[in-house]
C-alpha cells in the first residue's frame, strides 16, 4: 500500500522554503490529449500528476509553491484553489470525505503561479520564477515527472544541499540507449554513498557521447547564482533554453552535487510509462488495489504466450 511522503512534522527546519513547479511545456508527447488539457493535469488514479508533485514538496517542508503555467494552463489553477460551489453542495450533502479531497489540494502549501508567456525551455520557466524565489536557494519539481510518494530523494538532495551549498540535481542510471532522452551528468565520486561531484552535463547526447549513464531527472535544488547564469544562457538544443546549459556552467565551477537515485520514478509525459504509472499506483490502493489486482491477473493470465507479466520497457517496478 502507499504511504505517503514522510510527514512534514518530522522533517528538520531546512533553508530551502520554496519550491518551482515548471508546467508550462506543450505536452507534445501526449497529443491529442494535451491539446486542451495541460499534461500535468492528467489522472493518475483520481489525482492530477501536478498534485503528487505538490504533495512531494509539502512533505519535504516546502511550504511555498510557486508554478509556472502557460497558456491553456488554467486547470492547474482552478485545481490548487478553492472550488466554492462544489465545496457548498458537499457540505450541504454531509460528504466530508470528498469535501476533503477537493479541499486538500489548496491547503499543501501556500501556492502561487506565473505564466511563462512562450515555452521557451525548461531553463526560461525556471529564470520566470526569479522574483518569487529571491536570493535563496529553491528546489524544482517537475510538473509531469512522479517520485514514487514512498520514496525520500527530495528530502536526500536538500540534505545535500545544507552540507555542500551550491546546486544538486537528481541522477538515475539508464540503460545505455535511452540516455539520448535525459541530460546527461559526467561525475567524480565524494566518498559519500550515493552522493557524486558533477564536472559536466550535456542535454540529450548520443550514447557514444554520453560521459555516464547518469540521466539527469526532474528534481533539483538551485542555488540562486543559476539566475545570473539563465539570463545568459542562449537557445540550445531544440532552440530551447536549456536548464542543463546553465547547469554545465555551475558544474565547470564545482559547485553541482548529484544524489544517485534508483527508487521508483514516472514519467508521466510519456504515454507508456503513464499507463505503468497508473496500474502500479492503483494497485497500492487500499480502496481500488484488491478489486483491480484481481481483474489485473485474470487480464494478464488472458493474454498468455504474449509475453505479458515480463518487465517492460526497461524501467524498474516495485514487487
Ligand atoms: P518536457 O520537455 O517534458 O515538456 O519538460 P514538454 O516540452 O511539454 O514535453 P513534450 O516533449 O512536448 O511532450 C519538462 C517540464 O518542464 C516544463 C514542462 O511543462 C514539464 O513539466 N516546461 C518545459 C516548461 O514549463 N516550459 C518550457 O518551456 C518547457
Amino acid at each position: 500500500m502507499i504511504v505517503p511522503h514522510s510527514s512534514t512534522e518530522s522533517t528538520p527546519v531546512r533553508t530551502v522554503r520554496k519550491a518551482v513547479v515548471p508546467a508550462a511545456g506543450l505536452g507534445t508527447r501526449f497529443l491529442p490529449a494535451t491539446k486542451a488539457t495541460p499534461k500535468e493535469m492528467l489522472p493518475v488514479v483520481d489525482k492530477p500528476a501536478i498534485q503528487y508533485v505538490v504533495e512531494e514538496a509539502a512533505a519535504a517542508g516546502l511550504d511555498d509553491v510557486l508554478m509556472v503555467t502557460g497558456r491553456h494552463k488554467r486547470a492547474i489553477e482552478d485545481h490548487f484553489d478553492n472550488a466554492f460551489e462544489l465545496e457548498q453542495t458537499l457540505a450541504a450533502k454531509g460528504d466530508t470525505v470528498r469535501l476533503d479531497a477537493v479541499r486538500d489540494p489548496a491547503r499543501l502549501a501556500s501556492i502561487h503561479h506565473i505564466r511563462q508567456g512562450d515555452p521557451l525551455g525548461l531553463g526560461h520557466a525556471v529564470l520566470c520564477a526569479r522574483r518569487h524565489v529571491g536570493d535563496q536557494p529553491f528546489a524544482v519539481l517537475l510538473g509531469d515527472d512522479l517520485i514514487d510518494p514512498r520514496e525520500t530523494l527530495l528530502s536526500r538532495m536538500l540534505d545535500v544541499r545544507e552540507r555542500h551549498a551550491g546546486s544538486v540535481v537528481a541522477l538515475m542510471e539508464v540503460p545505455e540507449e535511452q540516455i539520448h532522452l535525459y541530460g546527461c551528468a559526467a561525475v567524480q565520486p565524494t566518498g559519500e554513498d550515493g552522493v557524486v561531484r558533477v564536472t559536466g552535463l550535456v542535454e540529450k547526447p548520443s550514447s557514444q557521447q554520453a560521459p555516464s549513464r547518469y540521466a539527469v531527472i526532474g528534481r533539483y535544488v538551485l542555488d540562486p547564482a543559476v539566475f545570473d547564469v539563465l539570463e545568459r544562457t542562449e537557445p540550445g538544443r531544440g532552440g530551447e533554453i536549456q536548464l542543463t546549459d546553465a547547469l554545465q556552467e555551475l558544474a565547470t565551477g564545482g559547485t553541482v552535487h548529484g544524489v544517485v537515485f534508483d527508487g521508483l520514478r514516472y514519467d508521466t509525459g510519456d504515454k507508456a510509462d503513464y499507463l505503468r504509472t497508473v496500474v502500479r499506483l492503483a494497485c497500492d490502493r487500499p480502496d481500488l488495489g484488491p478489486e483491480f489486482m484481481a481483474w489485473l491477473k485474470e487480464f494478464v493470465g488472458s493474454l498468455a504466450g504474449s509475453g505479458a507479466g515480463e518487465e517492460a520497457g526497461g524501467r524498474r517496478l516495485a514487487a
